[in-house]
C-alpha cells in the first residue's frame, strides 16, 4: 500500500490570534497541539535569560552539556554521550533517519493513522510506504497499533519500521513484552525508531522505561521530546538514543548547529526541575479523568490515553462540532489527514481550560444535529 503525503498534510492546530480575529473573540483556548499547558518551567525561563545577551554567538554544535545531562538523568551505564544526538525537535531524530536509512527501493512500515511526519520524512526520500492495520476487535486495545499485521507486513525491502508508542493520535501504549517479542523476531538488517514523544505520561501512569532494550537490540533508536511535558514546543529540542554506530550515521546527516542555544539551555534546566513535571503529570492526570467523567456523562465514546491528549469519536456531526466549537472560542484538532474525520482530538488542558471546553461542548452537543 502507497500513500503520497506532502508537508502540505501536516495541518497544525489553528493559531489562537486567527480564531480570536475571525469570530471576534477575547478568550481563545487551544487544545489542538499536545501541549503542556503550565510551561515552559520558571527555572527554565531564569537560565534562558541570563544567556539571551551572547546569542549573537553560534550555539555550541554538538550540544555537549545537554548530552552529560541526559546521561545521568537516563541513569543507565550503557548510555553514554556517544549513543545520544540532540535534534531540533525529535522530529528532526525521525527526519536524519529517514535520511540516513531510507531511499528509492526501500520500504517504510508504520501504523495506519500514524503521526503524518512519518509519511512525509519516508516521501521525501522517495521510499515506498507501507502501513500496518490498527486493532479493531479487542475493546481495551482499540485502535492500538497491531504488531501481528506489522509483522506480517515486512518485506525485504523493509528498511525502517516507525513505532510511535504512545501512539499519536490515538494515545494508545503497546503492551511491553509484546513490543519487546516483536523487536526480538524483526530481522536485525531493519531499523525500529521507538517514538517515545509522550512517553514522560506514559511513564506516570506505570508504563516501564524501554531503555534496557537498547542494551540488547543495536537496531533501535528511541526518540523523546522537549516539546510535551518539557513544555518547550516553541524552541524545537527532542533526542534520540541508539547504538553509537547508529548515532554516528545519524551525525553525518546532520547540520552542525541544528539546536540552538537558548533551547540547549532551557531543555538541560528543565530536566532538573522535577517539581516542574511532577505537578505537569499531577494536572495532566486530573484533567484526564474530568475529562473522562464528563465524556462518559455526555455518552460520547472516547479512546483512553496514556498522553496529555484524548481522541473522541463524534460521527457524522463532527465537522459541525469542530466549527461550532471554534465560533464559541475552542480550538480542538481535526483528524481528517490521519483518516480519522469522524474524530476529534482534544489536548488535556488546564483545569479552567478543560471546564471551559466542557461547557462549550454541553451547549455545542444540544445545538449540532
Ligand atoms: C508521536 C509524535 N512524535 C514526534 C512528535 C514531534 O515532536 P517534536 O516537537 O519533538 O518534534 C510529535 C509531536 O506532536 C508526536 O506526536
Amino acid at each position: 500500500m502507497t500513500a503520497k503525503t506532502s508537508t502540505s498534510n501536516y495541518k497544525p492546530g489553528m493559531d489562537i490570534k486567527y480564531v480570536q480575529e475571525k469570530y471576534g473573540l477575547k478568550d481563545v483556548i487551544k487544545l489542538a497541539s499536545n501541549e503542556n499547558p503550565s510551561g515552559p518551567s520558571k527555572k527554565a525561563i531564569k537560565e534562558a535569560l541570563k544567556i539571551i545577551k551572547t546569542t549573537n554567538r553560534y550555539p555550541e554544535g554538538s550540544c555537549k552539556i545537554l548530552k552529560s545531562k541526559l546521561k545521568k538523568f537516563l541513569g543507565k551505564n550503557f548510555i553514554n554521550e556517544k549513543n545520544i544526538i540532540i535534534g531540533n525537535g525529535s522530529s528532526e531524530i525521525l527526519e536524519l533517519t529517514a535520511r540516513a536509512y531510507l531511499g528509492k527501493g526501500f520500504e517504510s512500515l508504520f501504523s495506519k493513522h500514524s503521526f503524518i511526519v512519518y509519511k512525509i520524512i519516508s516521501n521525501s526520500m522517495q521510499a515506498k510506504i507501507v502501513e500496518s492495520n490498527v486493532v479493531k476487535d479487542k475493546a481495551d486495545d482499540y485502535m492500538n497499533i497491531d504488531l501481528l499485521d506489522m509483522k506480517n507486513k515486512i518485506t525485504k525491502k523493509t528498511r525502517v519500521i516507525f513505532i510511535a508508542n504512545p501512539s499519536n493520535p490515538i494515545g494508545k501504549i503497546i503492551d511491553y513484552k509484546n513490543l519487546e517479542n516483536f523487536i526480538k523476531s524483526t530481522p536485525k538488517r531493519i531499523i525500529i525508531v521507538l517514538d517515545e514523544a509522550y512517553f514522560e505520561y506514559a511513564a506516570y501512569r506505570g508504563y516501564k522505561s524501554t531503555l534496557e532494550l537498547l542494551k540488547k537490540y543495536k537496531n533501535l533508536i528511541i526518540t523523546r521530546s522537549f516539546s510535551k511535558i518539557y513544555a518547550l514546543a516553541g524552541h524545537r529540542i527532542g533526542y534520540g538514543i541508539a547504538s553509537s554506530e547508529i548515532i554516528s550515521r545519524l551525525n553525518a546527516k546532520r547540520q552542525p548547529f541544528n539546536v540552538n542555544s537558548i533551547a540547549q539551555t532551557m531543555a538541560a534546566s528543565s530536566l532538573n526541575d522535577k517539581l516542574f513535571v511532577k505537578t505537569s503529570l499531577a494536572s495532566n492526570e486530573n484533567s484526564r479523568l474530568t475529562l473522562i467523567s464528563e465524556f462518559k456523562k455526555l455518552k460520547i465514546f472516547y479512546i483512553d490515553t496514556h498522553t496529555n491528549f484524548i481522541t473522541i469519536y463524534l460521527g457524522a456531526k463532527t465537522k459541525k462540532i469542530f466549527e461550532k466549537l471554534l465560533s464559541l472560542g475552542v480550538i480542538l484538532r481535526p483528524l481528517d489527514n490521519y483518516g480519522l474525520k469522524n474524530f476529534l482530538r482534544v489536548t488535556i488542558g488546564t483545569k479552567s481550560e478543560c471546564q471551559k471546553f466542557v461547557k462549550m461542548l454541553k451547549i455545542t452537543m444540544s445545538q449540532v444535529s
